[in-house]
């Protein structure tokens, strides 16, 4: 029997439903965020958000099925990403997680994930 997925673990689709839409609405709360993003309706970015963690996690994997391979560096190349940029968006993922119905342990593992992955994604260090 293979081994639970991390998706699995802590509450599948509805825990990433509600992490997703939690971070969004720091994201509509944040000028410096929200301008960055282009469309009118963050709507479509929050479903492509969603699927995509819940692919990385070991999710259904709908993301790719649609969006073909993630390249997140590529993808973000025309967001000009700076450290405060970085640090809007992981502020308002830290609020997200912190209302998510998790253990510590399994906040702490995502935590260190976007902290991870929202530095690789800077793109401008002037
Ligand atoms: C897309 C900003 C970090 C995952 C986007 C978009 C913006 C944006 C403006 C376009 C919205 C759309 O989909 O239409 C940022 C900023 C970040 C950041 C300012 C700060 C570092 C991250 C991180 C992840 C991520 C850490 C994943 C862990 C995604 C995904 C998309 C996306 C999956 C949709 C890509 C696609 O399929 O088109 N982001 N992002 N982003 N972002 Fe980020």
């Amino acid at each position: 029997q293979p081994a639970q997925s991390f998706y699995d673990e802590i509450g599948g689709h509805a825990v990433f439903t509600g992490i997703v839409a939690r971070f969004y609405d720091g994201v509509r709360a944040d000028p410096r965020l929200r301008d960055l993003y282009p469309e009118e309706d963050l709507g479509p970015a929050e479903v492509r958000l969603r699927m995509f963690l819940e692919q990385y996690w070991g999710g259904p994997r709908d993301y790719s099925e649609q969006r073909g391979h993630p390249r997140l560096r590529m993808r973000h190349a025309r967001f000009p990403i700076g450290l405060a940029e970085r640090d809007a968006w992981l502020s308002a993922m830290r609020s997200a997680i912190d209302e998510a119905p998790i253990t510590g342990e399994q906040r702490d593992r995502l935590w260190d994930y976007f902290v991870m992955a929202a530095d690789s994604l800077v793109n401008q260090w002037a």
